[in-house]
């Protein structure tokens, strides 16, 4: 079932609520893969019901050739859907998320700041207004989000306690090609001399991870990663950092989760990634 108004959405959302049946929702913005899936089979254990949405957000995009240049496969991902399978995909025109005369924007500060927010300005507000948005149209009970974006993740964990909104978010995940790289709907824009050298993003913040574990230094580890990265071919580095794993602040407290995270340039293509440490 593709649904694509909100009406619609709801009137089926209303049904399965009045039966007491538990919502999954999991939002995404197509061109589906298998770490889409995989929240999307996770769903489906945990819930009675589960939604994707599909929709590609204007708003959280800073880069207009990157929003033209999205990909956009609908049916089959509904087909890819099909397998798990899912109860309703919501694929709703940009008009009937944000029609004429929307005005409200969802900002954050903190964890939505550095990293991603300080590179994509605007980027989370995007997000988090747009997924506010999906909690209150699908009326989810539970929503599935991949830690493949990790700040991502944070930032929905803080949007729903900040404003009470009654969704549980679940993070699952990194799903990887068998050469380590995370997938995501981008590495189709990968040359194939690109795709051979992706997977040095994965395996030099890996390695990183180790060496720090092992005692070495924070910053001395991050350079090498960097260094292997860019011999490796990738154009930029934008940021390799370690941070806490859940304010995303720098921190140099052993007893808190650490996570590393990072982003670089391979191919015109942006690619992140991100482990514990
Ligand atoms: P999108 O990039 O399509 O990702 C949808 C969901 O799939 C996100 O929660 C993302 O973290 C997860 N995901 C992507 N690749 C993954 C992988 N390799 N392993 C596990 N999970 C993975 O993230 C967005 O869309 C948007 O920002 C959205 C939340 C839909 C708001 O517009």
């Amino acid at each position: 079932m593709i649904l694509k108004t909100v009406d619609d959405l709801r009137a089926v959302a209303r049904g399965w609520r009045a039966a007491g049946e538990k919502i999954g929702v999991v939002p995404t913005m197509g061109a589906l893969h298998e770490g889409h899936l995989s929240l999307a089979r996770r769903a489906r254990q945990e819930c009675d019901r589960v939604i994707t949405t599909i929709f590609v957000n204007p708003k959280q995009f800073n880069n207009p050739d990157d929003l033209k240049k999205y990909p956009r496969t609908l049916e089959a991902d509904a087909e890819l859907l099909a397998t798990v399978p899912v109860d309703a995909i919501f694929a709703p025109p940009v008009d009937e998320v944000y029609p004429d005369g929307f005005i409200t924007t969802v900002t954050m500060q903190g964890v939505a700041t550095p990293l991603e927010g300080h590179m994509r300005p605007g980027h989370f507000d995007g997000v988090a207004t747009v997924v506010t948005k999906l909690f209150g149209m699908t009326m989810a009970d539970r929503g599935y989000f991949g830690q493949k974006d990790w700040q991502q993740l944070q930032v929905v964990l803080r949007l729903v306690r900040d404003l009470n909104i009654p969704v549980t978010v679940v993070g699952c995940e990194t799903i990887r090609e068998s050469d380590g790289l995370a997938m995501s709907s981008r590495n189709v824009r990968l040359t194939a001399e690109g795709r051979q050298k992706a997977p040095v993003l994965y395996a030099a913040i890996s390695r990183a991870a180790e060496d720090i574990r092992n005692g070495h230094a924070d910053r001395m580890a991050i350079r090498e990663a960097a260094e292997t990265m860019r011999e490796a071919g990738f154009e930029r580095v934008e940021y390799i950092e370690l941070r806490d794993a859940e304010t995303l602040m720098p921190s140099d407290d052993p007893r808190r989760p650490r996570r590393m995270l990072a982003a670089a340039w391979l191919d015109g293509v942006r690619l992140i990634d991100n482990i514990p440490v």
